[in-house]
């Protein structure tokens, strides 16, 4: 199967799980404990129904907006996603060429394979950077200051990491990080020469951002989890986003609150927008869908702050709904690390191809025309 033959986000999935060892599949396809939020994260949004209007000149559909002081073409950007070397050899860096190129913004994260300098020199495209605050604030400082230096339109403050979560698949599979060629997995990566031999000719998986301050991954012995556990601050609070806000000094988004009231202290701490999030249910099991989060938080807030549903989106009609229910954007993870691994650059790019093309038809199926002009109206409960 190529990836010609994908036709939605489902499909790269499936694509995906063909291409790579079965540990690393889980690995991204996983979630905390039962998997409960994982799956509702996408289920919640067939509780709302579209209620379309008809006799409307849908002639030309303008899916542009503005989000963190820039102009997208298309309502959805790239979250933040680890160690997408694991996944693709062109990493971080055809990712955020496929986001430029597709006119939307990619965030890079704390947990990349590549450089924040190095994207930032691949691609004109609007990008944003996910930060951890860390028990090292020298560090955390100093990517303020490097994401100044390249340009950076945004960061990201991911806040629902407090420690990692209970990814349960990843020790049924015997997932290590960096791989290793355990007994457990030995079979699955002997199935799949293609990627193993790639892994073993590339061996740069570094967490790239990190390395020079803390032995992370590459040539050393802490692995992923092991850096979240020791090197993340448990005892970060309001004040430091405070702290974080003052130093950045513009568009600063939180990623993974849930509740109103938190958005309100989210605002109040100089935080420009929210990315609703639960960490694509990999994190706290049974937290809220997304979707479900985003009325009461823009009711809790008013046009103060930018919100973004992200977590389960994987149709154009989901965006559709998030937009309806006061969302300003959606953001996307797994859908395109599926793409990712199915087929690089290529595979991510016709993942947002098809996304766009799925907005662009169901808004004119809805009775829309610009982002604007999708309000509540367009929603009714599901039966
Ligand atoms: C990292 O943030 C992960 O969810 O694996």
């Amino acid at each position: 199967m190529s990836i010609q033959r994908c036709h939605n986000l489902t499909d790269f999935r499936e694509l995906a799980k063909k291409r790579l060892p079965a540990p690393v599949f889980h690995y991204i396809d996983g979630g905390a404990d039962d998997e409960i939020t994982l799956r509702r994260n996408t289920t919640a949004f067939d509780r709302y129904d579209l209620m379309p209007r008809y006799l409307v000149d849908v002639a030309k559909i303008d899916t542009r907006t503005k989000l963190f002081g820039k102009t997208l073409e298309w309502p959805v950007f790239l979250s933040p996603t680890g160690m997408s070397r694991l996944f693709h050899h062109e990493k971080e860096l055809g990712v955020a060429r496929a986001a430029a190129k597709a006119g939307t913004l990619y965030t890079l994260s704390t947990l990349a394979t590549t450089r924040l300098e190095d994207v930032a020199a691949a691609t004109q495209g609007p990008k944003m950077f996910q930060i951890y605050i860390l028990k090292d604030r020298g560090l955390t400082a100093e990517f303020v200051q490097r994401c100044k230096a390249a340009g950076y339109d945004a960061l990201c403050l991911t806040v629902d990491m407090p420690m990692a979560g209970n990814r349960e698949r990843d020790k049924h599979t015997g997932m290590t990080m960096p791989p290793k060629f355990g007994l457990a997995s030995l079979m699955s990566f002997a199935l799949h020469p293609h990627w193993s031999l790639n892994f073993m000719l590339n061996p740069d998986f570094q967490i790239a951002n990190v390395v020079h301050r803390v032995d992370a991954i590459g040539g050393g012995r802490m692995g992923l989890m092991d850096y979240v556990n020791s090197q993340f601050d448990r005892a970060v609070t309001w004040p430091d986003v405070e702290w974080l806000a003052k130093q950045w000094n513009g568009p600063l988004v939180l990623k993974g609150l849930q509740a109103p009231d938190d958005a309100v202290r989210a605002r109040d701490a100089g935080a420009t927008g929210i990315m609703i999030s639960n960490h694509g249910g990999r994190q706290l099991d049974t937290a809220a869908a997304p979707i479900d989060c985003v009325e009461p938080m823009r009711e809790a807030v008013g046009d103060a702050l930018e919100l973004i549903v992200d977590g389960g989106v994987r149709r154009g009609t989901h965006v559709l709904k998030a937009l309806a229910l006061g969302a300003n954007a959606c953001s996307i993870g797994r859908g395109y690390l599926y793409a990712l691994a199915a087929g690089g650059e290529a595979g991510v790019s016709r993942a947002l191809t098809l996304l766009r093309g799925e907005i662009e038809r169901d808004m004119a199926l809805v009775g829309v025309n610009s982002i604007s002009s999708i309000s509540r109206e367009i929603l009714t409960p599901a039966a």
